[in-house]
């Protein structure tokens, strides 16, 4: 079958290397895809969120399912596009309804959820222009540090956890009138809840469910966990305290009434879930949803999946994902991503990458590179290539990932050398 995959991140390059090893695959297209998507399938030059060039595309190409990496089509209603086309509505879009997609899209609607159905999540409430002297009592109520939460998508930027009382109202004066415009109109104040984080991955045809490899990745941009949040600057997986017994609480307080709660609420749901989880001395509970895969996360799930991927999402589109099998390898896997100087803050595009060749005991996932005139790969993004490894265990993965990193230069390169170590 031929395939379109829509992004362009390190996470699009991983699916695409996975979609790529699929006996059902005959043409992949990543739209718009980098410069490592195009050595495993082809990339077309529309942005993700082109709806009306991408129903062309399909239509043009015999385009038999489209895959959403990113959550921004998805919130917008992608997977909704399709069902209202005549023409278009026999072609499964592997992501959730738009309507679905608000357990990413808006954090009070995925709280309200996760109230309405018991599942395990830090106490909260939500507070408007209108508002905001209950909100500023509210926080008096709390006990520092103090987590404020603009509702909607805010590009990883819209959670603010702030260390006193002072400054927490300040913050929250200000992302009710306007800070992140009218993603920050309702803003979630909810309990800090402490832990170490967890992503778990679910494939769900909207019934039955598959718990894909779990895995953690690192957010901040030094090493110690210390300084600013990036989008993820590592991901181990497995993890080492997700062991069966914290895995069976998690699918049986999380998991299932996550996936029967979006069925009894009539929210079709057909693709990734994304369990941002905490481990609160043993139990699990959820910081956030998302309605996709998470980026590195997926440059070490996808390495753990030894099944055919593109058959378990025909199961997820045909609504048969019970009569289709998951098997996972039993090694680690990790990765390293390496990033411009400077980001997450300013930083230079543009910048020649060598070495790749030479890397042989990792596989290299690219996230922000680009082809230039001269068609060299050059830097594109913030984060610019995954180095992703197995090993029989943790240390022996990180240890290939670490070495090879250290082949691909381009100038302002960094990455952090204590990936996974914290576990
Ligand atoms: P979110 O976008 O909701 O995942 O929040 C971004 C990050 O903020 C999370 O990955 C956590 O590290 C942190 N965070 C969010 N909510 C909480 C909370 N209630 N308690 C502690 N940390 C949190
Ligand atoms: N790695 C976290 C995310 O993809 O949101």
């Amino acid at each position: 079958m031929n395939i379109l995959l829509l992004g362009s991140g390190g996470r699009e390059h991983a699916l695409a290397w996975k979609i790529a090893q699929s006996q059902h695959t005959e043409q992949l297209f990543i739209a718009p895809g980098n410069a490592g998507t195009a050595t495993v399938g082809t990339n077309v030059a529309l942005k993700a969120d082109d709806f009306d060039g991408i129903r062309r595309f399909v239509l043009e190409h015999n385009v038999n399912m489209v895959v959403v990496g990113p959550e921004d089509p998805l919130v917008r209603g992608i997977y909704d596009y399709f069902k209202a086309d005549p023409q278009l509505q026999h072609i499964p879009v592997i992501g959730p309804s738009k309507a679905a997609a608000q357990l990413e899209g808006s954090k009070d609607f995925a709280k309200g959820f996760m109230q309405r159905h018991g599942i395990p999540t830090a106490a909260y409430r939500t507070f408007t222009a209108e508002t905001v002297e209950e909100g500023l009592a509210f926080l008096e109520t709390l006990q520092a540090p103090y987590v404020l939460k603009a509702d909607g998508l805010c590009a990883g930027k819209g959670v603010l956890i702030l260390p006193t009382l002072e400054e927490a109202k300040r913050e929250l004066r200000e992302m009710l009138s306007g800070m992140f415009g009218q993603a920050s109109a309702r803003v979630v104040i909810e309990e800090f809840l402490s832990g170490i984080e967890c992503s778990v991955f679910v494939l769900t045809d909207g019934h039955d469910y598959k718990i894909l490899p779990e895995a953690k990745d690192y957010k901040r941009i030094g090493e110690g966990d210390t300084g600013l949040n990036t989008g993820g600057m590592g991901s181990v997986s497995p993890v080492p305290f997700a062991d069966k017994a914290w895995m069976q609480k998690v699918e049986q307080r999380i998991i299932r009434p996550t996936v029967q709660g979006l069925a009894e609420e009539g929210l079709e749901y057909k693709g990734f879930i994304f369990f941002g989880l905490i481990n609160c001395q043993g139990e699990p509970k959820v910081i956030e949803y998302n309605c996709r895969m998470g980026d590195p996360e997926t440059e070490t799930v996808m390495l753990r999946i030894q099944s055919d991927l593109v058959d378990l999402l025909c199961g997820v589109a045909e609504g048969n994902l019970a009569t289709r099998t998951l098997q996972t390898d039993p090694r680690s896997a990790v990765c390293v991503m390496l990033v411009s100087g400077g980001y997450p803050g300013h930083y230079e595009k543009g910048k020649p990458i060598s070495g790749l060749d030479s890397v042989q005991d990792s596989i290299v996932f690219h996230a922000g590179t680009a082809l230039n005139d001269q068609g060299q790969v050059v830097t594109a993004g913030g984060r610019v290539i995954a180095v992703s490894s197995y090993g029989q265990d943790k240390a022996e993965a990180l240890a290939k990932s670490f070495a090879e990193a250290q082949k691909i230069q381009f100038e302002g390169r960094y990455f952090r050398r204590d990936i996974g170590q914290d576990l």
